[in-house]
């Protein structure tokens, strides 16, 4: 029941600018990770958590676009709704924006951010039961300064997250993959735009934090959390995915797949949405897929 009570919510506005010239073509989630659109990957840990109905928040001139990429997806069971976000005015304005209107809880997921560990589905199944009001994930980088840091007390309970800290304070770094509860979105009108004059995801885990209604989640050291803003970080991702899947035989983020093996289509209805493919390596993949 909780599932249906999910509202996934997708951020892929944002100009893209450290990957100018290629992001002149519109949305960077456009650009291919190896063998699919980045905004796959990130709609496909959505749907490994449950969620059927997505909204992604873009520019304008980029949805018609987006309607084409995705428009396999209406037959995956799936709904997807668009809203506007011209200026990239942050994350937590995203999620304004993107959950305006609903009364669902919210899973929140960054449109660059690729995810790929075993496991992953139970740590997804257990954020969904939202036992905490809002719920955010940390990963060990290397280069924390990058990051929003969480720190803890000694006994591990989180106090805060420090946005991109100049000195050390910890390598746990807040992956962009959160969970709120609907109660806890009034606390998004009391942050005021960050010097970069953007409303940060930050701020508001931080009032969260305060009001001691945050959990977290760790993802260990086998665990990959790629972000792909930047043209080196873009290409790691697709040898990363390339190499898992030359190796292993499967595909990482096919969203048909998923459908079929979260029960959001039957077998029939996956035939149909294969069938009308243009022949390809995809397709293929599809076709001799030994789910159910
Ligand atoms: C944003 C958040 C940061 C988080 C990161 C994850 O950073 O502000 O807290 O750790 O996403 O990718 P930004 O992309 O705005 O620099």
């Amino acid at each position: 029941m909780m599932k249906d009570n999910t509202l996934g919510i997708i951020l892929a506005g944002g100009t893209g600018s450290r990957l100018y010239p290629l992001s002149s073509i519109g949305s960077k989630h456009f650009l291919p990770i190896y063998d699919k659109p980045m905004i796959f990957y990130p709609i496909s840990v959505l749907m490994l958590a449950g969620i059927k109905d997505f909204v992604i928040v873009t520019q304008k001139e980029n949805i018609l676009i987006y309607k084409k990429i995705l428009k396999n997806f209406k037959k995956c069971g799936i709904t997807i709704k668009f809203k506007i976000q011209d200026k990239a005015l942050g994350i937590a304005h995203g999620l304004k924006i993107g959950s305006s209107g609903t009364k669902k809880n919210i899973a929140l997921i960054l449109g660059d951010n690729i995810f790929f560990g075993h496991g992953f589905n139970l740590i997804l199944k257990k954020l969904m039961e939202f036992n905490s009001d809002g719920q955010i994930i940390v990963n060990s980088v290397k280069s924390p300064e990058n990051y929003g840091v969480l720190v803890c007390n000694k006994k591990g309970i989180p106090k805060k997250i420090i946005e991109k800290p100049k000195k050390y304070i910890g390598s746990d770094a807040v992956v962009g993959l959160y969970f709120y509860k609907n109660s806890t979105l009034k606390y998004l009108n009391s942050i005021k735009p960050s010097k970069r004059n953007e409303l940060e995801i930050t701020d508001f885990n931080n009032i969260l934090l305060q009001k001691k209604l945050v959990s977290y989640e760790r993802l260990g050291r086998g665990f990959a959390w790629l972000d792909t803003g930047s043209p080196t970080r873009l290409l790691e991702a697709s040898n990363f995915v390339e190499i898992l899947e030359k190796r292993q035989g499967f595909k990482v983020a096919c969203l048909e797949e998923i459908a079929l093996s979260q029960g959001f289509i039957t077998r029939k209805q996956f035939n149909k949405v294969v069938g009308e493919m243009p022949n390809s390596e995809y397709k293929n993949y599809l076709k001799n897929l030994t789910i159910n």
